[in-house]
């Protein structure tokens, strides 16, 4: 599948994710890919905001179409996968995907993933917040240390109109690498995943309980043992390594 074609880019609106779903809902094709220099209320994953400062950050929705949840259930996994690869291919990094779908660089979130689906009209929006050259001061107190971008921001050498050069490569790279792990087979995504998969072996929490994650199965959740012995699969939500940096 190819994404980017057509592409709508909004110098400042609320949520790509937001202006995505519109233009699915009047009939927009597979592909159709919206960014943003700017939103002024992007949103992540459990109803948090997301956090971007304008021109620095790849802000992108892209529209999936058809899309079946039974045929595309790990979908959430093989979008940061997608992610990982783009980001590889633009600078000297090595990504990892936190269940279910934050991307880390070093232990610090470069990306965020967050897929809305609408099954019954078979159409699910691919949003992805990548920060390409955020100087890391510029990053609110709560993500200083917990927060990374994909460019080093002196790289960039300061900001042009219309944004950093490294945000237009990006978006190509991830147009490519999205096309590509969406019609990946379940076997591919998983065989992909589990190398970059930064939670297994290590102790993590969650609302219902606390445990060592162990892998994640072939329907995408991640499964987890406890101290009594017993195996939780975890469908969604979120979860916490124990020791949080
Ligand atoms: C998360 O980690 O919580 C997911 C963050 C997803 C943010 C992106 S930015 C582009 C798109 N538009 C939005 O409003 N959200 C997603």
């Amino acid at each position: 599948m190819i994404f980017g074609f057509p592409h709508r880019h909004f110098r400042r609106t609320d949520s790509t994710n937001e202006r995505a779903k519109e233009l699915a809902l009047a009939g927009g094709p597979g592909g159709l890919v919206v960014t943003a220099t700017e939103q002024t209320a992007g949103r992540g994953r459990r109803g948090s905001a997301w956090f971007a400062p304008p021109g620095v950050c790849l802000l992108y929705s892209g529209l999936l179409r058809p899309f079946d949840s039974e045929r595309d259930r790990l979908l959430p996994l093989a979008v940061p996968l997608a992610v990982c690869e783009a980001a590889e291919s633009i600078a000297p990094v090595r990504c990892q995907v936190k269940w279910p779908n934050d991307v880390w660089i070093d232990e610090r979130k470069v990306a965020g993933v967050l897929v809305e689906a609408r099954p019954e009209e078979a159409w699910a929006v691919i949003g992805v917040g990548l920060n390409v050259a955020v100087p890391q001061e510029n990053f609110p107190a709560e993500l200083r240390e917990t927060a990374t971008s994909l460019l080093p921001t002196e790289a960039e050498g300061g900001m042009p109109p219309g944004g950093a050069p490294g945000v237009r490569r990006t978006l190509q790279a991830l147009n490519d690498a999205l096309g590509r792990w969406v019609e990946a087979d379940d076997e591919t995504v998983l065989g992909a995943y589990r190398p970059r998969d930064a939670l297994a072996g290590r102790e993590v929490s969650w609302d219902g309980g606390e445990g060592t994650a162990l892998e994640v199965d072939e329907q995408g959740h991640l499964v987890v043992a406890t101290a009594d012995g017993e195996r939780v699969r975890l469908g969604a939500g979120e979860v916490h390594l124990a020791v949080e940096r």
